[in-house]
Parts: structure tokens; C-alpha cells; sequence
């Protein structure tokens, strides 16, 4: 991939604070941060399937192996980082301060299952006053939501993500070991009463086991009026099972869809780091979106970082080093030197990832430490 012309001739100057933003080495300004405010999930998606990496070799041999079609893994109990490694509201508070004045427009909270993080709705409310936070969105499994849901509305948050897989409630329990299907489809139907507009819904495709529920989950989408994402399977999986053979390209989720639906596509022009290829229906009901991290790689124009909920930073999802923003606030870092750090951290964002190469190395943690 060549790298990228810088976006911006002259530092951009924030409206805010005029402070420059952060660019990395190829020229990308960082526009989104993904703040995971817990590790802990009470989901435990075959495609994530949370868990300390410390205690992994420990607990590998306890659990029973779950052996679904094409994928054998081994089910691990997840030990969660205690409270202390956690960050705080406060640590959390002015990282995204800090983030917004260098830049940063769009801020994503997530997990784990962020709803199991306890004052969320405060946290929120807090994140929507910092002036400069252009968009404020989370992502969750949504089994919790729905008693939120208008709370959190009030609290500022601006766009809300669900993860659903399937409409089957027995496909739904094997993909996520809960047995949920209802209580996310009350809590996707109390988002859209409430006035989050449009409500976002995502969907990892496995080979074998939701795949052929391409289409169905498409005609939900329309019926329901959600912006709909499907996404490829990436070895970000706690349990390192990941193959190639699981994963179902965009290409071929693509035509499956086109063999039912008459499909008009939407031109990303105006988002170059948007990470879906879209598509509306020729009827003009509903949309849907490819991410196809795997198969089409679109890391040329990303500008997200991510904050783990330890205090980690991650410059890409499939980072295998980490940077500890924790600690240097907690050994008395003051703002400058914390946006300095911040600075050299994102100077050597990766250019890609690397799926698929010879030297690819998947990270350590899964996306429940990470945060999608
Ligand atoms: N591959 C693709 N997407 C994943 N997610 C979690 N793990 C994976 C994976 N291995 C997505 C889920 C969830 C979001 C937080 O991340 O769809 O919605
Ligand atoms: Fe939990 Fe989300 Fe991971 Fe599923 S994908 S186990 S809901 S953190």
C-alpha cells in the first residue's frame, strides 16, 4: 500500500483550542478515538470470547470444548481486570478532553459491554459536555440497553451500535452463549422510540454459522429501518481459533445479497475513513454496509485510536504493542507532557494491518479488551 498524501497542507487548527491535532507518520489526522470503559462482558461471542491473557494457560485445560460446525475451540472462564486497573471516570474524562483538543472529533464508547460499567449514564453525560466532541456513540451487545436507553439519550449520547448475529434464537445463543435474542430486539425497538436515529446494527458473519442468514438479516434491517453492517470475522478472537476458511468475503456476502435485492451503492466520497462499503435498496428502504477488514483491507485512510480499559493506547486493532497511558498519568504526568506522549504514540501508527502476510502476528487480547 503506498502511503498516503498528508490530508492537510497546514496543521489544522481546532475550533476549540486551536491546538495542532495529532498526525501520524503517513499523514493521517486522528479524528476518532474509541474509549473501551470496561473489560468485562456478559457475552461471550465465539468470534471474541473475552478473557485475561494471564490466566489463559491456566484455565484452558477447565473448560468444556464447545464444538460447533468447522470450529473447535476451548470455552476459558474470563478473569476480569480488577477495579484499580480500571480507569477511572476521571482518567477517562481527560483523556478525551485532551483528545478533542488535538483533534479529535468522534468518540466511541465501548467494552467489553460498556452497560455493565457502573454510572455509565453519568460517564456519558460528563464525555457529551466536553466542549468539541462533535459525535458521541457506543457499542453494545445490547442486552442491558433497554433500561438506559432513554436515560442515556438524555445524557447526550448522540448514536448507539448493536451487535446482532442472527435472528434465530437458538443460532443467536450459539453465537454469543446467551441466550438474549429477545431482550436485544426490545432493546433495538426502545432505541428507536427514543429517538437515536438511525440505530446502527452489526452483524459478524462466520462461515457456517450465520451465513445463511445473509439475507434475512437484510430484510430485518429494512423492515425495521436499520442501518445495517455486516462484518467480516478478524483473529481477534480471545481463543486464537481464528482461520481464513471461517471467514466469509465481502465480495460473497455482496452477491448473495444481490441475488434477493435490487442494490444501489453509495459513494463514501465525502468519508474517506468510513470503513463500510454501502449500499441502498433500489426501493429507497434501508441501507447496508460491508466491512471487509480481511478481504479488502481499508487501513490507507484510518484515523482512529483506541484506549483500552487498562489505559492502554492502540494505534490499530491488530497493534501488538501497547502504549501505557495509565501509568503515565497516574506517575503525575501533567497535560503537556501526557499530549506529547499522545503525539509520539500516534507518529508511529501502524500503515495497515497485516492479515494474511507471512509476519502477521494476531494481538494478544481480544476485542473485548480492545474495544470494537
Ligand atoms: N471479528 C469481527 N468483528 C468483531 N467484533 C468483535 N470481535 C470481532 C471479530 N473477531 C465486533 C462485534 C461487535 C463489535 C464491538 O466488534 O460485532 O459489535
Ligand atoms: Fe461481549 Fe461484544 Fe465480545 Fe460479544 S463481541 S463477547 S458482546 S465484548
Amino acid at each position: 500500500m503506498a502511503p498516503l498524501a498528508i490530508h492537510h497542507p497546514f496543521p489544522y487548527l481546532h475550533p476549540v483550542t486551536a491546538r495542532a491535532p495529532w498526525i501520524d507518520g503517513h499523514g493521517r489526522v486522528m479524528r476518532d478515538l474509541r474509549v473501551s470503559v470496561t473489560d468485562r462482558c456478559n457475552f461471550r461471542c465465539l468470534y471474541c470470547l473475552p478473557e485475561t491473557e494471564e490466566a489463559a494457560q491456566f484455565y484452558r485445560t477447565k473448560f468444556a470444548p464447545i464444538s460447533t460446525s468447522g470450529l473447535s475451540t476451548t470455552l476459558r472462564e474470563p478473569i476480569w481486570k480488577p477495579r484499580s486497573e480500571i480507569l477511572s471516570f476521571d482518567e477517562i474524562e481527560r483523556i478525551v478532553r485532551l483528545a478533542v483538543e488535538h483533534g479529535i472529533e468522534k468518540i466511541r464508547v465501548t467494552g467489553g459491554e460498556p452497560m455493565l460499567r457502573r454510572g455509565l449514564v453519568d460517564l456519558i453525560a460528563r464525555l457529551s459536555a466536553i466542549p468539541g466532541v462533535r459525535d458521541l456513540a457506543m457499542t453494545t451487545n445490547g442486552f442491558y440497553f433497554g433500561d438506559k436507553a432513554e436515560a442515556l439519550r438524555q445524557a447526550g449520547l448522540q448514536r448507539i451500535s448493536f451487535s446482532l448475529d442472527s435472528l434465530d434464537p437458538s443460532n443467536f445463543k450459539r453465537m454469543t452463549g446467551r441466550d438474549g435474542l429477545a431482550d436485544v430486539l426490545s432493546s433495538i425497538e426502545k432505541a428507536q422510540a427514543c429517538g437515536f436515529a438511525p440505530v446502527k446494527v452489526n452483524a459478524v458473519v462466520i462461515r457456517g454459522l450465520n451465513d445463511h442468514e445473509i439475507p434475512d438479516l437484510a430484510r430485518f434491517a429494512r423492515s425495521h429501518r436499520l442501518t445495517f453492517r455486516y462484518i467480516e470475522f478478524m483473529p481477534l478472537d480471545s481463543g486464537h481459533v481464528w482461520q481464513r476458511d471461517l471467514v466469509v468475503p465481502g465480495r460473497e456476502i455482496l452477491s448473495r445479497l444481490q441475488s434477493e435485492f435490487d442494490l444501489v451503492p453509495i459513494s463514501n466520497a465525502t468519508n474517506p475513513s468510513e470503513t463500510a462499503r454501502r449500499w441502498s435498496f433500489a426501493d429507497g428502504v434501508g441501507e447496508i454496509g460491508i466491512i471487509a477488514p480481511v478481504t479488502e483491507p481499508f487501513c490507507g485512510h484510518c484515523n482512529r485510536l483506541r484506549i483500552t480499559a487498562d489505559g492502554k493506547i492502540r494505534t490499530c486493532l491488530f497493534s501488538v504493542v501497547e502504549h501505557d497511558l495509565k501509568a503515565w498519568m497516574r506517575g503525575g504526568a501533567d497535560d503537556t507532557e501526557l499530549a506529547a506522549g499522545m503525539r509520539r504514540v500516534v507518529l508511529g501508527k501502524e500503515l495497515g494491518h497485516r492479515i494474511g502476510k507471512a509476519d502477521f502476528t494476531q494481538p494478544a487480547r481480544s476485542m473485548s479488551c480492545i474495544g470494537g
